[in-house]
């Protein structure tokens, strides 16, 4: 599987099996969370069998046997959520080629809990949670490609391209939040205000620029 088609089969998925992630795997993924942060400077780090950190069924989402989850942490700056966005989604799609599933996680579970694992000066902005599914999840409802855009003239196929992959990816409370311009013959992205649109920020710029194979500036 491709990254650009694990953005297609990706869907949160909330129901996990009791199946430990395989060694192989579970290697790969941390070289995989050691590259995204020798690139991005945050502190992100797989946290196994912890059962109490992800809120039960009682909590919105739903969550079952979701023990294992990825942190996503760094250094406290102005450019912190965006970062692990981009980062964390990154680990979401790859985590999808190694036939794992995820659930980004911004408010169910318990902040206190994940924060004692931090090292001095790192800040929690989100965690993941990362295993094999035991129930699938579903296709969201999606804003148009014409809701989040604003063109001048004419766009090239790219930048159709790399809206389409943003409308799959996942945003808090599916909110979709977001703005792709075509502006000067350039593409840009900026957030709308919303809870967590900093995050959903650096997600869609990720899925842009797999679906589009161009970079794609951020107007903060
Ligand atoms: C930043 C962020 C925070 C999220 N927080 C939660 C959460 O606290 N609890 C939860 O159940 N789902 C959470 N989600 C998952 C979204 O509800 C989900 O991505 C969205 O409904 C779209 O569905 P999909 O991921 O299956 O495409 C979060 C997603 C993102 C991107």
């Amino acid at each position: 599987m491709t990254i650009r088609e694990a953005i297609d089969a990706r869907h949160s998925v909330r129901a996990y099996t009791k199946r430990p992630i395989d060694g192989g795997i579970l290697k790969t993924l941390e070289d995989e969370i050691a590259a995204c942060n020798a690139e991005s400077g945050l502190s992100i780090r797989l946290c196994l069998n912890d059962p109490s950190a992800i809120k039960g069924l009682w909590a919105y989402g739903s969550f079952e046997n979701a023990d294992n989850y990825i942190v996503l942490a760094g250094p406290d700056t102005d450019d912190l959520f965006r970062l692990s966005g981009y980062f964390g989604e990154r680990l979401v799609l790859f985590s999808e080629t190694l036939g794992l599933s995820t659930c980004w996680i911004a408010g169910s579970y318990k902040k206190g809990r994940v924060k004692k694992l931090l090292g001095d000066g790192e800040t929690l902005a989100a965690i993941i949670s990362i295993g094999y599914a035991a129930r699938p999840g579903k296709p969201h409802k999606s804003k148009s490609f014409e809701q989040v855009t604003e063109i001048e003239g004419t766009a090239p196929d790219w930048f159709r391209a790399g809206v389409e992959a943003a409308l799959l990816a996942p945003t808090a409370i599916n909110q979709q939040r977001f703005r792709f311009l075509w502006q000067d013959g350039k593409a840009k992205v900026k957030a709308l205000s919303g809870p967590y649109s900093m995050i959903d920020l650096g997600i869609v710029q990720y899925h842009f620029e797999i679906g589009a194979g161009q970079p794609v500036e951020v107007e903060l």
